[in-house]
């Protein structure tokens, strides 16, 4: 077998964000074994996410599902820096996780293409953006791929692959193979507004949050309805909180304007991400996270 083909020909991983995303994404690839450089313009928004990292595995190794080796391991291997040319040296794969936003996406990408090394395959953990837009534009198109993680990413199965138009079959191979060291199921899609995941996922959640304001049900019961009704492990409204709303508006938004009317965000999405009610991470959103659990809040017609 090819070191491409075992995922063996990546040894350092640089994650570039640590958001929800991107502090979960570094835990995988560190799981993983791979040394992980974590990258954030904000030193305290990384040391936040080590110490979340932390506390995490911490709970694994006391519910007995992770061994205290294993998690000094994880931790060893994770290499925190607010240095982009720390983040970027020697590395053979980049994970970009910053806010879904092209610009933001395109130059901090072109910045790390100047620093790491030239055979380094530029991931970009994008929700919906076009991936062989940031590759035309960071000018290293043949190796920007797509790497669409779920959240919560130590969790969530799925790896989604994104492969831009000129993508090479070298990189798509690699990644096939980092995915599956990952512990993932990967799937490879064609780029396209969305992708196959976001563009039949948002549609539910931006559907719930318009039968939410037409007073069709409560939060609550239109997340059961869902739940018990479709199995699925959670609500769309509660989903929405997960994620985040402003992601959600963000993907609306392009989709909207990619693909037509059926994506229009709807005006309960945008006040309350006016309102900073940005779902599980600011909270509140559709629920009000306590420590008891989310609660559902309610709303008048
Ligand atoms: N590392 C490792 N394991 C973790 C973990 C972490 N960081 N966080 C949680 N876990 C494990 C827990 O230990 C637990 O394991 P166990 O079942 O063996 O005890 C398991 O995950 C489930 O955790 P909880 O018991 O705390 O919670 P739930 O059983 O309620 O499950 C959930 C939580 C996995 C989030 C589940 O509700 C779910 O699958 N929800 C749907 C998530 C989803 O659809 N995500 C996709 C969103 S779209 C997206 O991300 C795309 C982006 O582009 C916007």
């Amino acid at each position: 077998m090819s070191s491409a083909a075992s995922g063996a020909s990546v040894r350092r991983v640089a994650v570039l964000g640590t958001g929800t995303m991107g502090q979960g994404i570094a835990q995988v690839t560190a799981q993983a074994g791979y040394v992980t450089h974590l990258f954030d313009v904000d030193a305290a928004r990384i040391d936040r996410a080590i110490e979340s990292i932390k506390q995490v595995t911490d709970r694994l190794v006391q519910k007995g599902k992770m061994l205290n080796e294993a998690r000094s391991e994880i931790i060893g291997a994770l290499v925190p820096t607010p240095d982009l040319a720390r983040a970027a040296k020697d590395v053979d794969l980049v994970i970009e996780s910053a806010p879904e936003q092209m610009d933001l996406k395109v130059g901090l990408l072109r910045e790390v293409k100047s620093l790491a090394p030239e055979s380094a395959i530029l991931g970009t953990n994008t929700s919906s953006l076009s991936v062989t837009e940031i590759g035309n534009r960071i000018g290293a198109a043949h190796r920007t791929i797509g790497l669409h993680f779920f959240n919560p990413p130590p969790v969530m199965e799925l790896l989604e692959l994104v492969r831009g138009l000129a993508t090479d079959d070298a990189t798509v191979d690699t990644c096939l193979a980092v995915a599956k060291r990952l512990g993932k199921t990967p799937i490879v899609v064609n780029d396209a507004p969305g992708f196959a995941t976001s563009r039949l996922g948002v549609v539910i959640g931006a559907e719930a949050m318009r039968m939410l304001e037409s007073g069709v049900a409560s939060v609550e019961d239109i997340d059961r309805a869902m739940e018990l009704g479709y199995r699925h492990p959670m609500g769309p409204l509660k989903l929405t909180d997960l994620v985040g709303l402003d992601v959600r508006l963000a993907i609306l938004e392009h989709l909207h304007k990619e693909i037509g009317e059926q994506f229009r965000p709807p005006a309960i999405l945008r006040q309350m991400v006016r309102a900073g009610r940005l779902g599980k991470k600011t909270g509140e959103g559709f629920y009000r996270w306590t420590e008891a659990g989310p609660v559902p809040t309610s709303f008048k017609r």
